[in-house]
């Protein structure tokens, strides 16, 4: 399944962990502080520091879906 698609393999996040992480807060600026967030609540991207731009384009891609692509 796509929410198990690990997106950093460092820390074993996967897509959904990201998706609740994001999904726990309403509202964000900017992608880049969504990142932080989710970086800080999953530890993705603390590691080797490699799935930095997957992350973003994973944050930038759920923050973009209409809400009914997002499962709720
Ligand atoms: S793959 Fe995410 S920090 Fe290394």
């Amino acid at each position: 399944m796509r929410e198990n698609f690990t997106v950093c393999h460092c820390k074993k996040v996967t897509l959904g962990d990201i998706e609740d992480a994001l999904h726990a807060h309403d509202h964000f600026d900017s992608v880049l502080a969504a990142f932080e967030d989710v970086k800080n609540v999953t530890g993705c991207s603390t590691g080797c520091g490699g799935c930095y731009d997957s992350v973003l384009d994973v944050i930038s891609e759920l923050m973009m879906a209409p809400p009914t692509t997002r499962g709720e």
